[in-house]
């Protein structure tokens, strides 16, 4: 069987705690690549940590969300970062998503659809009409028309992608405890798998307090 996939979201600037988070979260379950945000990739030393990493699966979560010259540049500007997986928001439009996708060379391009901290009120105070479920599938055929090699929805909308986007379905949003945070669009990462995730995003219960406890705690929720 295949082994269950999941990103760390490393959201700290603190390079020790970085290199703590990989470390403590190896094991032999499941696993595990490293998502790196706005935060750390903003960071002083952010650049020059990834560019020294060997043998880890990252993702630069870029959420590039410009007109398609910026978002194509700024793809062929961290290449030699060598990340396996960089994000684009699908809102950039399909012109920016063709552009891009046709520079990210190895890297694949995942499209970001509604980000999981907004709700069906929150769309509409944005302008949206739609609700969350019809706008997520409407970027999913986008990011299909686009070629795009990824999708992040949250786990709710993964069986709605899956019918109109055939690859990777990356799901953040998720919680093994019952605190929400910032988080709108939830799901377990066992309901996450059954609804066809192939790669779960799990920040804060993981890197909060004692991580090899919370990834053991990941390891039997997922055994249960
Ligand atoms: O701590 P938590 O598990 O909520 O972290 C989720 C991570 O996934 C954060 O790094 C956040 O930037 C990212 N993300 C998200 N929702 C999206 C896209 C990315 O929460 N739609």
């Amino acid at each position: 069987m295949n082994k269950n996939k999941i990103f760390v979201a490393c959201d700290t600037i603190d390079i020790k705690k970085i290199k703590r988070i990989i470390k403590e979260t190896r094991n032999s379950k499941i696993k595990v690549g490293y998502k790196f945000g706005l935060e750390f990739l903003n960071s002083k030393n952010g650049r020059n940590f990834i560019s020294g990493l060997k043998n880890e699966i990252t993702f630069g979560d870029y959420k590039f969300a410009d007109i398609p010259n910026t978002c194509s540049s700024a793809i062929k500007s961290v290449k030699d970062l060598n990340f396996n997986y960089i994000t684009i928001h699908i809102s950039s439009g399909l012109t920016a998503l063709k552009t891009t996708r046709k520079v990210s060379g190895k890297t694949k391009l995942i499209g970001v659809t509604i980000l999981t901290s907004l709700d069906n009120k929150a769309l509409k105070q944005i302008g949206f009409s739609k609700d969350v479920k019809k706008v997520v599938l409407h970027q999913a055929k986008l990011a299909h028309r686009a070629n795009l090699d990824a999708i992040v929805c949250s786990a709710q909308e993964v069986k709605i992608v899956k019918k109109v986007f055939k690859k990777e379905i990356i799901t953040p949003g998720i919680r093994i405890n019952k605190k929400k945070d910032d988080q709108k669009r939830v799901l377990s990462p066992s309901e996450a798998y059954k609804n066809g995730a192939d790669w779960l995003v799990i920040g804060r219960d993981i890197t909060k307090g004692n991580i090899k406890k919370n990834i053991q705690k990941l390891i039997n929720h997922l055994e249960k």
